[in-house]
């Protein structure tokens, strides 16, 4: 068989992504996943190589896994954060990328508010762009640490299915995953408030249902995936009340009873405790909320080497 060649030099979404792609960099990641559970230590597929992670939101899993996974292959990684970089008197975000540039910086892994910032500066740099979240649109590599911890549970990522529950309309992980798990042929439940899901709802992924009623969305699932409220993106009232929402969306040991017998429940993190999801689930058998950051690390390697190599073969070309 002809080994699938991964041709992208940036990873800005999982909608570019072909399902061979996929196949490329999870096939990657779990094996990068297998050798730290053995024993983790620092390659040198990167070695010589600049990753610069530059991050204009808040982040705990996502940025500092970028730095572990840029470290473990032997990179130099440097990071940038708002408060305390130029950008917090006026710097423009594509001054501050050209200035990064010259430092020959190799990768640069951006966070952003807006919605296509990462591929607005993906047009403008040599180095290779990596999604780390933007606005409401995508978070391809939260995507595919969600899709590693899926099949390393249940072997596939086909024929299962998956509710997603909560704050819809604000989450670029709910876009990212349905994007993903209608390409590899899971079902995809969306499930929260009406004033939580966005009006295309229906037509995000190939395979997506949308539900306003937490039990229904539950049940026989083989994965509940709760959201945060993503309280920074939301203007105006959009519910009742914390206590009314978690009463009305929250999962708890009863709700899930609904879900298969093996089934999962996950959570990209930060999870806000007994809102969305029951502190004893958050901790419970069934949760393998830490399995999704160990992921994190092992996925992020994948996509920092794949980038960063395509983007070499570009060059040469
Ligand atoms: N899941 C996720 O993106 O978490 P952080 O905001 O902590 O990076």
């Amino acid at each position: 068989m002809v080994e699938h060649r991964w041709a992208h030099k940036h990873l800005l979404s999982i909608a570019d992504l072909s399902v061979e792609d996929l196949e490329t960099v999870l096939a990657k990641a779990d094996a990068n996943f297998d050798e730290a559970r053995k024993r983790p230590k620092k390659g040198d597929a990167l070695r010589g190589r600049t990753v610069i992670n530059v991050f204009f939101e808040s982040s705990t899993r996502t940025r500092s896994s970028f730095e572990v996974a840029g470290k473990r292959l032997g990179a130099d990684v440097v990071n940038i954060s708002v408060s305390t970089s130029s950008v917090s008197k006026g710097e423009t975000l594509l001054d501050t990328v050209k200035n990064l540039e010259v430092m020959r910086a190799d990768a640069m892994v951006i966070r952003h508010q807006a919605s296509g910032a990462p591929n607005f500066v993906a047009a403008h740099t040599r180095a290779s762009i990596l999604n780390a979240g933007d606005g409401m649109h995508e978070h391809p590599t939260q995507a595919l640490l969600d899709a590693l911890t899926i099949r390393r549970h249940f072997g596939t990522l086909s024929g299962l299915t998956v509710a997603i529950c909560g704050d819809i309309v604000h989450s670029r992980v709910a876009r990212s995953n349905a994007i993903l798990l209608g390409k590899t042929g899971s079902k995809v439940r969306l499930c929260g408030p009406k004033t939580m899901m966005p009006r295309e709802a229906q037509e995000l992924g190939a395979t997506t249902s949308v539900h306003t009623n937490l039990d229904e969305a539950v049940d026989g699932a083989d994965v509940v995936m709760m959201l945060r409220i993503q309280n920074e993106r939301v203007y105006g009232p959009v519910m009742a009340s914390t206590r009314e929402y978690s009463r009305t969306f929250g999962l708890n040991t009863r709700r899930l009873e609904g879900a298969k017998p093996g089934a999962i429940v996950m959570h990209p993190g930060p999870i806000n405790r007994g809102v969305e999801l029951d502190t004893r689930l958050a901790d419970g058998a069934r949760s393998v909320v830490l399995e999704q950051v160990e992921a994190g690390v092992a996925v992020r390697m994948a996509a920092l080497d794949l980038c960063i190599a395509a983007n070499k073969e570009i060059a040469v070309s």
